[in-house]
C-alpha cells in the first residue's frame, strides 16, 4: 500500500481532534444509578461465574476477576473530585479534546428536581477544559438510568423521550454556551443485543417486545434530543457514538455465510444510524470487534494479536467500517478505540496501526475529523469491573496515583505533531 510523504510520516488534517474518552460512570465515583444498584445484587453471582467465563490465561494474569469487590464501581477513579488533575494530564499529553459525559442521575436525582450544584460541577468542569484549550466532547447518557427512571419502566416507558428531553434541555442551558459538540446517547444497539435480546440482565428487561419498544423510544428520544439542542444552542453539533464492528464472511464464496454477515452489519451497524440519519449532524464511530461469522451464526476463531479480554486486534476493519458509513455524507469522529493491555504491551502498535488506517479513509476523502482514544485511565469496565485495563493512564486503585503508560507519551507525541513516522 502506498505510505504518505517524506519518510513515511503520516500527517493528519490541520484542524484534528486528538483526544481520549471516558464516561462518568466508569470514572467518577460516587454515582447512584440502576447500574450501581444492578451490580450490588450481581457481583457475587459475577465472581462466580468468572471461573467459567474467562480463560484460564486469563484468570491467572488477573485473579481478582474471582472475587466480588472487582465489580463494585465504588469510588472509580474518583474523577469527579480529580478532574482539574485529569484536565492537566490531558493537556500535557498535547491532546485537544476529551470526551466525557454527564451522569444524568446526578442531574436530576429525582423526577422533574434538577440539582444545581451538580449542574454547576459540570459546568466547572467544561471551564476547566475550556481554560486548557481542550474541546469538550460531551455524551448525553453512556448506559446508566438514574433509579427513579428505571423503577418507571426505563427506555421501554413511552415518556422517556420526553423525559430524556427535559434533562438534555437542562444540561445544555446550563453548558451550551461553552460547547458545540453533543453526543445524545452512547452505543444504544449495545444495549439492545446484549441485554433486551441476550443473556446479560442489565437493566433487568428482556424479550422482543420490549426490544422493539427500547428502539422504538431510542430513536424518538434522540430526535426530540437533536431538536431541543438544535434550538436551544443553533451552532451546536449533535451526533451519536455507536459500536461498529467489521463484519465479515467466513467464506467469502458462501452465499449463506454472506447473507448472515449482512444480516448482522445491517442490525449492529445500520439500523440505529438509517432510522436517525435525517437527524444528525456528524456519526461518531467507536470500533473494537472484527468478526468473521459462518451460517447460522457461528464466530470463527480468532487468529492472531488478542487483547487481556481476549478481544482479537485488528486495525484494518476500522477502515472497513468508515467505507460503510462513507454513504451518509456526515463528518465522523472516531469516539471510542482502544484495548485492554495491563502491561502496554500492544497498545502502542495498536494506536499506531489503527491510526494508519484512519489516515488511509482520510486520504480517500472520507471526512473523519477526530480520534478519541479509549480511555483517558484505566477505569470500571461495567459488568467486567475493573481488571480490564485501557488507560493510557494506569490507576493505581489504591491511592488512586495516575502514572502515564509508555504508549500514552507515544500518543501523546502524535497529537503533538499531527502525524508519526510509520515504520512498517
Ligand atoms: C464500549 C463502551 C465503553 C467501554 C468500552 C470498552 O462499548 O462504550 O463504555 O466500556 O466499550
Amino acid at each position: 500500500m502506498k505510505k504518505k510523504k517524506e519518510n513515511n510520516f503520516i500527517f493528519f488534517p490541520k484542524d484534528f481532534f486528538w483526544g481520549s474518552a471516558t464516561s462518568a460512570y466508569q470514572v467518577e465515583g460516587g454515582n447512584l444509578n440502576d447500574w450501581s444498584q444492578w451490580e450490588e445484587k450481581n457481583a457475587e453471582k459475577l465472581a462466580h461465574s468468572a471461573k467459567k467465563y474467562w480463560k484460564s490465561w486469563q484468570r491467572k494474569k488477573f485473579p481478582q476477576m474471582l472475587y466480588p469487590d472487582n465489580y463494585i464501581c465504588g469510588q472509580a477513579c474518583d474523577h469527579y473530585h480529580r478532574y482539574e488533575e485529569d484536565f492537566d494530564w490531558i493537556k500535557s499529553l498535547h491532546q485537544n479534546a476529551y470526551r466525557f459525559s454527564v451522569e444524568w442521575s446526578r442531574v436530576e436525582p429525582e423526577e422533574g428536581k434538577f440539582n444545581k450544584r451538580e449542574l454547576e460541577h459540570y459546568r466547572q468542569m467544561v471551564m476547566a477544559l475550556r481554560d486548557r484549550g481542550i474541546e469538550p466532547f460531551i455524551t448525553l447518557k453512556h448506559f446508566a438510568n438514574p433509579l427513579w427512571l428505571s423503577k418507571k419502566g426505563g427506555i421501554t416507558n413511552s415518556d422517556y423521550p420526553r423525559l430524556f428531553t427535559r434533562y438534555v434541555q437542562k444540561v445544555v442551558q446550563e453548558l451550551g454556551e461553552f460547547c458545540q459538540y453533543w453526543i445524545t446517547i452512547n452505543e444504544m444497539m449495545v444495549i439492545l443485543y446484549n441485554a433486551y435480546l441476550g443473556k446479560k440482565n442489565w437493566p433487568g428487561e428482556r424479550g422482543l417486545i420490549k426490544a422493539y419498544k427500547y428502539f422504538r423510544m431510542t430513536v424518538k428520544a434522540h430526535n426530540m434530543a437533536y431538536e431541543c439542542i438544535k434550538k436551544e444552542c443553533p451552532r451546536a453539533q449533535v451526533g451519536v457514538a455507536q459500536l461498529l464492528n467489521f463484519w465479515e464472511p467466513a467464506n467469502k464464496n458462501s452465499f449463506l455465510d454472506r447473507l448472515t454477515t449482512g444480516a448482522a452489519r445491517y442490525f449492529s451497524n445500520k439500523k440505529f444510524i438509517n432510522a436517525i440519519k435525517s437527524k444528525l449532524d456528524f456519526i461518531g464511530v467507536n470500533y473494537y470487534f472484527h468478526h468473521r461469522l459462518k451460517f447460522p451464526y457461528q464466530q470463527v476463531k480468532i487468529e492472531g494479536k488478542v487483547s487481556d479480554l481476549n478481544w482479537e486486534i485488528y486495525p484494518k476493519g476500522i477502515y472497513k467500517v468508515l467505507q460503510e458509513v462513507k454513504k451518509y455524507n456526515l463528518p465522523i469522529y472516531i469516539t471510542e478505540n482502544g484495548l485492554a493491555d495491563a502491561k502496554d504491551k500492544y497498545r502502542e502498535v495498536f494506536i499506531k496501526d489503527h491510526l494508519f488506517w484512519i489516515n488511509k479513509a482520510i486520504q480517500e476523502k472520507i471526512p473523519v475529523k477526530g480520534y478519541f482514544h479509549w480511555s483517558l485511565m484505566d477505569n470500571f469496565e461495567w459488568d467486567k469491573g475493573f481488571w480490564p485495563r485501557f488507560g493510557l493512564l494506569e490507576i493505581d486503585y489504591k491511592t488512586l496515583a495516575r502514572k502515564l503508560r509508555p504508549s500514552g507519551k507515544v500518543y501523546a507525541d502524535i497529537c503533538a505533531t499531527n502525524g508519526f513516522k510509520f515504520d512498517k
